[in-house]
């Protein structure tokens, strides 16, 4: 192995930069060459290739986003896209390929690494936390505490008026963000994709408690949930509570997916970023790289991406106890 090459994939998370810069670097300390790809599989086909070195990757460590930018490809889901993609990797003797991304990242991998001889390492970067194969994913840890820092501020003028909050944090398909951010700032609510929703639970549950002296609540909605965003889901209530709360509707948006990534996300992304540089050097292809309780493990893709990231039920259960002694 003598030249290999990163790039980042799908929705951009918190991280990205710190992963690539940790990528760079380790690459450099075990004498390989190294480029980066821009905008992803879209780079890849287009052969939008740059050499980096380490002063490429310097002071990049705390910022948002990712400077090898990232995108969405359908051009890669073709077998042609993939052919374009394989020649620009030939044409600049890329031995080996590390990959920061999600679940849609790595299936694309997965086929490409069957059809051309280039072996894939994955690093699971998304704010989603939706990969099998890792406890968290690089970018989750701060849009968790961007989310819990708006529902605070929103909880301190819920309460100040008397009203009822729906918030619509991200997750097309997994309920992480939603749970944790919800648990995290008491949520009386958390609707999240991977369980059905009980609408009539929920105004009974907000009913109780304002019964009970709550005179401001909080739902937490995940964007995929079975009963629609926050805004469906507020216009479906509103029959049911509007004697009791005023409603309001806050949607976070794309604000998670920014800013300064914490501390355990720079710390994640360094180590996964170590991690797959060494999975190439071994020969190792065609896997993830993830940390479960503390330890870097190796996943294959067909694996990560079959199997899904589970909710814990037990912290579900906890959400009605916690907010209404129930
Ligand atoms: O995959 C991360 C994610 O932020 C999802 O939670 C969200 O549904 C999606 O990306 C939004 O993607 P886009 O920025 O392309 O609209």
């Amino acid at each position: 192995m003598k030249k290999i090459a990163v790039f980042t994939s799908g929705g951009d998370a918190p991280g990205m930069n710190a992963c690539v810069r940790a990528v760079v670097r380790s690459a450099i300390f075990h004498k390989l060459e190294i480029m980066g790809i821009v905008r992803g599989y879209e780079g890849m086909i287009d052969g939008d290739f740059i050499p980096l070195d380490a002063r490429s990757v310097s002071n990049i460590i705390h910022l948002g986003g990712t400077i090898l930018k990232s995108a969405r490809s359908d051009r890669f889901r073709t077998e042609a896209g993939r052919v374009q993609a394989f020649e620009h990797l030939k044409k600049h003797k890329i031995d080996g390929v590390i990959a920061i991304g999600g679940d849609g990242t790595f299936k694309g991998a997965s086929i490409f690494s069957k059809e051309h001889a280039i072996p894939f390492i994955g690093i699971p970067g998304t704010i989603d936390n939706d990969m099998y194969g890792t406890d968290f994913t690089i970018g989750y840890d701060t849009a968790l505490n961007t989310a819990i820092d708006a529902i605070d501020k929103i909880r301190d003028t819920a309460s100040a008026h008397d009203r009822l909050f729906f918030v619509e944090v991200m997750g097309r398909d997994a309920g992480f963000l939603a749970l944790m951010s919800g648990i995290a700032s008491g949520a009386e609510g958390i609707l999240v994709p991977e369980f059905e929703t009980n609408l009539q639970g929920l105004v009974k549950d907000l009913e109780l408690g304002n019964s009970e002296g709550k005179s401001s609540s909080i739902v937490v909605v995940a964007e995929g949930d079975d009963e629609g965003g926050a805004f469906e889901i507020a216009k479906k209530v509103k029959g049911h509570l509007s004697d009791k709360f005023e409603i309001k509707v806050t949607i976070l948006g794309h604000i998670q997916r920014g800013g300064r990534p914490t501390c355990m996300d720079r710390v994640l992304a360094s180590r996964l970023g170590v991690a797959a540089v060494q999975a190439l050097m071994d020969g190792k292809s065609n896997m993830m790289v993830g940390q479960i309780n503390g330890d870097i493990v190796e996943t294959q893709f067909s694996k990560a991406v079959k199997y899904n990231h589970m909710l814990d039920e037990n912290i579900v259960k906890m959400v009605r106890m916690l907010a209404f002694c129930e």
